[in-house]
């Protein structure tokens, strides 16, 4: 679908739209944090829990049936839309937060031990940083940080130099939620291949703005949240390669985990289950399939055209504000454009904005490693998403030059 014809079609999908704010049209650029829900989704959990809400793989009665076939169609959803071998692959989590620290757990406990090397990179949010950083305290191992430059983009040399015999694992970003950063994360993971070292990607940015195909990527571990595609806060999810899977112990105990539970003796349910104890969010589960309909629909090459087409028209613009500086000029970059407009605090600029209707991100962004690389504390981040206008980001440039005059 070409989104720019159909765009005032595609924004009546999204109810919160029409919303005014302080009297003015809402411009909501703020879809790194989380992105507004179209009807179909909004419309699947409310039919979820006025037609279809029972447990799942509890109950042999019509209802928990029928929503357990849901909820697993809805695996099969998202393992068709990463392209994953295989559902038994696909892990529903409450975000992506909760799949790495998954993963950082259970890949941890089955095969880090002191001594032993985990390495991120210098760009990385927050998630990917400090469940490591945990794991490296349980186990007495070290943490090794991929340098970037200053346009935004990752040494790859000194990520080679990294990897050594006790490197047991990569986590990067496929894109930063600060600079835009695309991360070349085939090359990443064929260098740790071939130093027989996994890696999981973060694609929690990356996954509502391009197509993702695991297989081709070679990925031990791809994760991303619902809610950042256009589906329901509570859930995500983790892919993992069935053979890691297979390796790791569970994350969490309780029901749905295990196949036989005694005192003395427990034995561990197949995959997928054995890494979702308790009740899942099975009406979340089959809201984000619905999302992953409604982006395939439109098409993700549609989406990531549109998009970039637009974060290239915005940087033109914003770049002519006197005193612009974008933070993240990588040759291949998308969804978020960091800025300070000369000495303004982003905080002021962003409430000042918010008073137009304009809602921005400001802050470090859960990234305060990339924040000490350019000695800065904040920035005042615009995300796009597929609805978002050309319209929208002359109203975001327009309103950046008037809060500007007020500080002259
Ligand atoms: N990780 C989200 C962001 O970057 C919340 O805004």
């Amino acid at each position: 679908m070409d989104i720019q014809t159909h765009i005032a079609e595609l924004r009546q999908d999204f109810p919160i739209l029409e919303s005014q704010v302080y009297k003015h049209p809402l411009v909501y650029l703020d879809n790194a944090a989380t992105t507004q829900k179209p009807w179909c989704v909004i419309r699947k959990i409310e039919e979820g829990y006025r037609h279809q809400n029972a447990n799942v793989h509890r109950g042999v009665h019509f209802l928990s049936q029928m929503a357990t076939e849901a909820h697993e169609e809805a695996r099969k959803t998202v393992a068709s839309f990463l392209n994953a071998h295989s559902p038994r692959e696909i892990i529903f989590t409450r975000g992506t937060t909760e799949a790495i620290n998954l993963v950082a757990f259970s890949y941890g406990e089955a095969f880090v031990k002191a001594g032993d090397e985990i390495v991120v990179s210098e760009m990385e949010h927050h998630s990917n940083i400090v469940p490591w950083q945990m794991l490296c305290q349980r186990k007495g191992a070290v943490l090794r940080v991929i340098p970037f430059n200053d346009k935004g983009e990752l040494d790859l040399q000194a990520f080679s130099n990294l990897l050594n015999d006790h490197t047991k694992l990569v986590a990067v970003a496929h894109v930063s939620n600060t600079l835009g950063t695309v991360n070349p994360v085939a090359e990443i993971i064929r260098q740790a291949h071939r130093a027989g070292v996994p890696v999981l990607v973060d694609g929690a940015q990356a996954v509502p703005h391009r197509a993702i195909d695991v297989q081709a990527l070679d990925a031990d571990f791809y994760v991303f949240s619902g809610h950042k595609i256009y589906g329901p806060t509570g859930v995500g999810v983790l892919y993992g390669k069935e053979n890691w899977l297979e390796q790791m112990p569970p994350y969490q105990g309780g029901g749905g985990i295990f196949s036989t539970v005694s005192f003395e003796h427990t034995t561990y349910n197949e995959l997928p289950y054995k890494f979702e104890a308790g009740t899942p969010d099975f009406i979340g589960t089959t809201a984000l399939a619905e999302a992953i309909r409604y982006v395939e629909g439109i098409g993700m090459a549609s989406i990531h055209a549109y998009e970039s087409g637009l974060m290239r028209y915005a940087t033109e613009q914003l770049m002519q504000i006197e005193g612009m500086r974008i933070f993240g000029q990588a040759a291949d970059k998308e969804s978020v454009i960091s800025m300070q407009v000369g000495t303004i605090h982003p905080y002021d600029m962003g409430t000042l904005l918010d008073k137009l209707g304009i809602a921005l991100r400001t802050g470090h962004h859960c990234a305060e490693p990339v924040m000490r690389h350019y000695g800065i504390e904040s920035t005042l981040r615009a995300s796009f998403a597929l609805y978002n206008t050309y319209e929208e980001v002359d109203a975001l440039v327009a309103g950046i030059r008037k809060v500007r005059t007020l500080f002259e």
